[in-house]
C-alpha cells in the first residue's frame, strides 16, 4: 500500500491499554507530520470497556471501523473487574473474536536484546547476547477455538478443551514462517509435542512436507517442553521458531524475559486481509492510571504496522531507532530498572525530543 493518507482503527482497551496508545498515538502523529503523511484514527472499543457500554465485548460498532481501516492497532484486554461475567462475554473473548474476524492467523513476535538493556534481563549477559528471533505462533485456531465444556457428571465436575488443528491451518501458518526464515538466517524450528499429542503430530507432518518447497531453508523439530528448556539455556540458537497459538502463548512471554521485559516487545498479526497490531504483554490492571506502564511494546507494533499493512518502511526503521536511543541513554520505566526509571508520559517527552532533533 502507498499513500499519502493511512486509515487506522484504534482499540485502546483496557488496562494500561489505553494510556499506551495515547502515548503511541502522539508519537506516530508526530512522526507523520515530520514525512507529510497522514494518519487518520478512528476509535473503537474492545474487551471490557467495550462490555461495559455494550454488553459485547467486540461489539458491531467495532466491526465497522475495522471494516472501514486499512489496519488495526490494539492496545491490551482483560482485568479483574470483569472476572464474574460470563465466559462468552468476558474481554479476552473480545479479543480472540476480533482475530477471528480479520482472520489473522500468524502472529509474528520478534524477540531482539537492545543494546544497554543487559541488566535489565535477569538472563547472563553471555546468555542473551546476539538474541534475534521471530516467533511465528498460528493464531486463529487450536485449543483457543475448539470445541469446550465444563459440566457434571455423576455429581463430578468436569471440563474440556479441544486442540484441533486441519493441515490448512498448518500450512497457512507455515508458509508465513517459511518465507520469514527465507528472508532471515533461514532456520526454521518447528516446536509441537508430537510425541504424545495427534494434532502435533499431523503438524509435524506438513511442515516435513513442505521442506521441498523451500530446499535453502534448514529445518528442525523440537518438543515444547524442551524448547521452553532451551530458550533459557541458549536463545542464540533460534531464527524463527513456528508454534501454534497455545504454545506460542506461553513461549513468547517465556522469551520475552530475555529481552529484559515484557513491556517491550511488540507483535504483527497478519493473514490474507488486515493486519493488526499488539504489544505481547496483558492489560497490567494493577498498574493502570499510574504512569507507570511501559509504551514501548505499543509503539513498536506501530513500527511494524508501517512495515506489514504499508510498506513504510524507512519510517518504521526512524522510530525503532529513536526507541533504542532513548533506551540506551538508560532512560525507561520502572519495569526495566535503567539508571534512569521516568514515568510513561516523560518518557515519551524524552523520545519526542529524540524524534524532533533526528
Ligand atoms: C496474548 C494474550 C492473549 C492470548 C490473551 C489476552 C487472550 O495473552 O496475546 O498473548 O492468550 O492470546
Ligand atoms: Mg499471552
Amino acid at each position: 500500500m502507498n499513500k499519502d493518507r493511512y486509515k487506522i482503527g484504534v482499540l485502546k482497551g483496557d488496562g494500561i491499554g489505553p494510556e499506551i496508545m495515547t502515548s503511541a498515538i502522539d508519537v506516530l502523529t508526530l512522526v507523520g507530520n515530520k514525512f507529510n503523511i497522514n494518519f487518520d484514527y478512528s476509535y473503537g472499543e474492545i474487551g471490557g470497556s467495550a462490555y461495559d457500554i455494550y454488553k459485547n465485548p467486540f461489539p458491531d460498532e467495532t466491526k465497522k471501523i475495522i471494516d472501514n481501516c486499512d489496519a488495526i492497532l490494539l492496545g491490551a484486554v482483560g482485568g479483574n473487574k470483569w472476572d464474574n461475567v460470563e465466559p462468552e462475554l468476558r474481554p479476552e473473548k473480545g479479543l480472540l473474536s476480533l482475530r477471528k474476524y480479520m482472520q489473522v492467523y500468524s502472529n509474528i513476535r520478534p524477540i531482539t536484546v537492545i543494546e544497554g538493556l543487559e541488566d535489565a534481563s535477569p538472563i547472563k549477559n553471555g546468555i542473551m547476547k546476539d538474541v534475534d528471533f521471530v516467533i511465528v505462533r498460528e493464531l486463529t485456531g487450536g485449543i483457543y477455538f475448539g470445541d469446550r465444556k465444563t459440566a457434571t457428571k455423576n455429581n463430578i465436575r468436569f471440563a474440556y478443551d479441544k486442540e484441533e488443528y486441519n493441515e490448512i491451518e498448518i500450512k497457512r501458518i507455515s508458509k508465513i514462517a517459511f518465507d520469514i526464515a527465507m528472508k532471515r538466517n533461514k532456520k526454521l524450528l518447528s516446536v509441537d509435542k508430537s510425541n504424545v499429542l495427534d494434532s502435533s503430530k499431523l503438524w509435524r507432518t506438513v511442515v516435513e512436507e513442505m521442506k521441498s518447497d523451500y530446499p535453502q531453508v534448514e529445518v528442525s523439530h523440537m518438543y515444547v517442553d524442551n524448547a521452553a528448556m532451551q530458550i533459557i539455556k541458549n536463545p542464540s540458537q533460534f531464527d524463527v521458531l513456528l508454534t501454534n497459538n497455545i504454545f506460542g502463548d506461553i513461549l513468547s512471554d517465556e522469551a520475552s524475559v530475555i529481552t529484559g521485559s515484557i513491556g517491550l516487545l511488540p507483535s504483527a498479526s497478519i493473514g490474507n486481509f488486515k493486519g493488526l497490531y499488539e504489544p505481547i504483554h496483558g492489560s497490567a490492571p494493577d498498574i493502570a492510571n499510574k504512569n507507570m506502564a511501559n509504551p514501548v511494546g505499543m509503539i513498536l507494533s506501530i513500527a511494524l504496522m508501517l512495515k506489514y499493512s504499508f510498506n513504510l518502511h524507512e519510517i518504521a526503521n526512524f522510530i525503532e531507532t529513536a526507541v533504542e536511543t532513548v533506551l540506551k541513554k538508560g532512560i525507561g520505566t520502572i519495569d526495566l530498572n535503567l539508571e534512569k526509571t521516568v514515568t510513561t508520559t516523560e518518557w515519551i517527552e524524552e523520545l519526542k525530543r529524540v524524534i524532533n532533533n533526528k
